[in-house]
């Protein structure tokens, strides 16, 4: 009888090579079964910050699960339930002391915009339900969250079962629209927002979600600093909530704990954190509020919210542990300091390579957007499968690198240079000489192949 299908063959299209099967994990390093040795440059989906193996996290997660592993939020409270929510009330600031944890990301979108209709509810406001987003953007696959996710692509398939949310343009700072500079189109962007309010009608909107710093959507895109005030701004002129998606760039990965502290004037109401939080250990996500928030919902009842594995507390451990390296190893000044040394060799490598047509990002949310005219910003035809094929000669060098094109490339198309939080920086110069000689071999295919 031959194998049943995975996720890895149900989500790829007929005739996709089998993926290597992950047999071992340490530190920075993946082993595929034929003991090939990987350097896990995009953290897995920018999860994995504290490398494979961490002898704290596995230590807790076995005297967790020695205690007691699950516990029904519906009847119990549990002790990592309450002691991570008081950790991330401490570092996250903004007067988030309030956490609801889940399993994953998209699951936490869901949470962040559950909780804000219902807030509008117990507050009179039931006209209240649309969430604006940004395009292109990416809040997950889920149907609330994939409604709020900016791909036009993905919506085409899934439009029916969607709801129909406003979307806004998001302040992309390469391949600019005609007569814009990076401050004017982000100005013009923001702005959006309140054009976008008036139209869809202020007593209508709920919120408006957005990604601090851009994950693989918009490839660790980052907008000039006036663009956060500007979006506060126009939130609280509206009384409409602010939602951060933090679920990749929150627990430390820009180098903050979560990524809105680069910009404090841009306090959000709700925060979803993910990715980062059970750093790959374990399924775990969060949304993040103020207890203030919290009172008005509770006084109609209480959240009507909630999944079977709700603040888990096997999870819960993982989660602690995890900040709690984080903070012991100072992984955030590593971040600091390895992402602006990694940032500068990604730089020289443009100077070196034309492929190369953007470096950009915060911290350790690196992204290298991939051209094939760098005076032209233009992506290379999509005939050519440039990003499998680099994918392909990066892993032969011994490197995996998560790619996106989003919208099958309408907005171009990037490498998430995001390795685990751990790294040093001769692993980095490891990193850069394997993408570099990818590049350079995919250069000469495509000489030898008349495409250059
Ligand atoms: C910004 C952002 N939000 C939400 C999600 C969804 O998270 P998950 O895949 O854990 O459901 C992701 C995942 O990539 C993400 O990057």
């Amino acid at each position: 009888m031959s194998d049943a299908l995975t996720a890895a063959s149900i989500a790829t299209p007929a005739g996709t090579a089998p993926f290597p099967a992950a047999v071992r994990g340490e530190g920075v390093y993946l082993w595929d079964a034929a003991g090939r040795r990987y350097l896990d440059g995009s953290s897995g989906a920018v999860v994995t910050s504290l490398g494979h193996g961490n002898a704290r996290v596995l230590r807790a997660m076995r005297e967790q699960a020695e205690r007691v592993c699950f516990a029904y939020a519906r009847y119990w409270e549990n002790r990592p339930d309450q002691e991570l929510a008081n950790r991330l009330a401490a570092h996250c600031g903004f007067g988030l002391d309030a956490a609801f944890f889940v399993s994953g990301g998209s699951e936490a979108i869901e949470t962040c915009i559950k909780f804000a209709r219902q807030l509008a509810v117990a507050r009179g406001q039931t006209g209240r339900w649309k969430v604006i987003s940004r395009l292109p953007s990416y809040h997950g696959n889920t149907l609330g969250a994939l409604s709020l996710t900016g791909d036009p692509l993905l919506a085409s398939i899934f439009a029916p079962l969607l709801a129909k949310m406003p979307k806004i343009s998001a302040p992309l700072t390469y391949r600019l629209p005609v007569g814009h500079t990076v401050e004017s189109w982000a100005a013009q962007a923001a702005a959006e927002l309140g054009e976008c309010i008036e139209r869809e009608g202020p007593d209508s909107v709920l919120a408006f979600i957005m990604e601090p710093v851009g994950g693989t959507s918009t490839g660790a895109l980052v907008a000039v600093d006036s663009y956060y005030r500007q979006i506060r701004e126009t939130c609280d002129r509206y009384g409409i909530l602010l939602i951060l998606d933090e679920v990749m760039s929150g627990m430390g990965r820009t180098g903050r704990f979560v990524a809105a502290q680069h910009w404090p004037d841009c306090r959000p109401d709700i925060l979803a954190l993910g990715k980062g939080m059970g750093a790959g250990y374990t399924p775990l996500a969060a949304m993040l509020t103020s207890s203030a928030l919290v009172a008005e919902v509770r006084r109609m009842g209480g959240f009507a919210h909630g999944h079977t594995y709700v603040a888990n507390p096997l999870s819960c451990a993982v989660g602690c542990a995890v900040i709690d390296e984080l903070l012991e190893r100072e992984l955030l000044a590593n971040c600091r300091t390895q992402g602006d040394y990694l940032r500068a060799q990604l730089l020289e490598l443009k100077e070196r390579n034309p492929l190369v047509g953007d470096v950009r990002g915060r911290g350790l949310q690196l992204a290298v957007e991939i051209v094939g005219d760098q005076a032209a910003c233009a992506p290379l035809p999509a005939a050519v499968g440039a990003m499998e094929r680099l994918k392909n000669l990066c892993a032969e060098r011994g490197l995996a690198l998560l790619h996106r094109s989003t919208a099958g490339g309408q907005f171009g198309e990037w490498f998430m240079v995001c390795p685990p939080l751990i790294v040093t920086p001769s692993q980095l110069d490891e990193l850069v000489d394997a993408f570099a000689g990818a590049l350079a071999a995919f250069r000469d295919e495509l000489a030898r192949e008349g495409l250059l």
